[in-house]
């Protein structure tokens, strides 16, 4: 799978970046270069292709995804990323991945799986990844899920369903609520901005 890697500084976080549906992996990256200027970015390209679109993993329509391949796609993922930390040097455990709408789907699934090497994720615009799954033992996960009043392909419901598991599996987890649509707004930024530096205080 493409990636963009940029070295940051030593003791700066990682960030670990997967586009939405038709973007690319440059994306995402003037939001983790605006989160921190220092930071270290490894950034992907999905390598799905549904009618020119670059995607994690397929769906069979809008809103229905191919649940194998999400599996699937969800643990190559895992074994790139601690692939790839021993290559670049860092701790996978300490990514902070943020994923837009396709992209914070394949997350979702890693967590749902129990597949995710991370301990902090941004969840732009997420679904419930996975339908006959129910996420376990995600204690020591930090999750930020960004979400919009007035988003046409993730419903409130849907939002609420997905905290709640990731809850339950004992994540901590802020849901931030926003009025737009599937778009990141501006304030949404502020709210991913704030959630970070806590955490890398924290
Ligand atoms: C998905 O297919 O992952 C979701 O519908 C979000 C999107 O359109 O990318």
């Amino acid at each position: 799978m493409q990636n963009i890697w940029i070295e940051g500084k030593k003791d700066s976080p990682v960030f670990v970046l997967l586009h939405g549906t038709g973007g690319n992996e440059q994306d995402l990256v003037p939001l983790a270069q605006k989160l921190d200027e220092d930071a270290s970015i490894l950034s992907f390209l999905g390598d799905v292709n549904e009618n020119g679109m670059a995607r994690f993993f397929k769906r069979i329509r809008p809103g229905v995804f191919d649940e194998d391949d999400v599996k699937v796609r969800a643990l190559a993922m895992r074994e790139r990323l601690d692939r790839l930390a021993k290559e670049r040097n860092f701790d996978a455990s300490d990514i902070i991945a943020i994923g837009y709408s396709n992209g914070a789907n394949l997350l979702a699934a890693m967590l749902y799986l129990n597949e995710a090497p991370f301990k902090r994720a941004v969840l732009l615009h997420p679904m419930v990844p996975l339908s006959d799954i129910r996420p376990k033992r995600l204690n020591g996960k930090a999750v930020l899920v960004t979400a919009g009043k007035n988003d046409p392909i993730c419903p409130v419901d849907e939002s609420e369903t997905l905290v709640e598991s990731l809850k339950q599996a004992g994540a901590g987890v802020t849901l931030s609520w926003f009025r737009e649509g599937h778009a990141i707004g501006r304030a949404e930024v502020d709210a991913v901005q704030e959630w970070t530096q806590n955490i890398k205080k924290g």
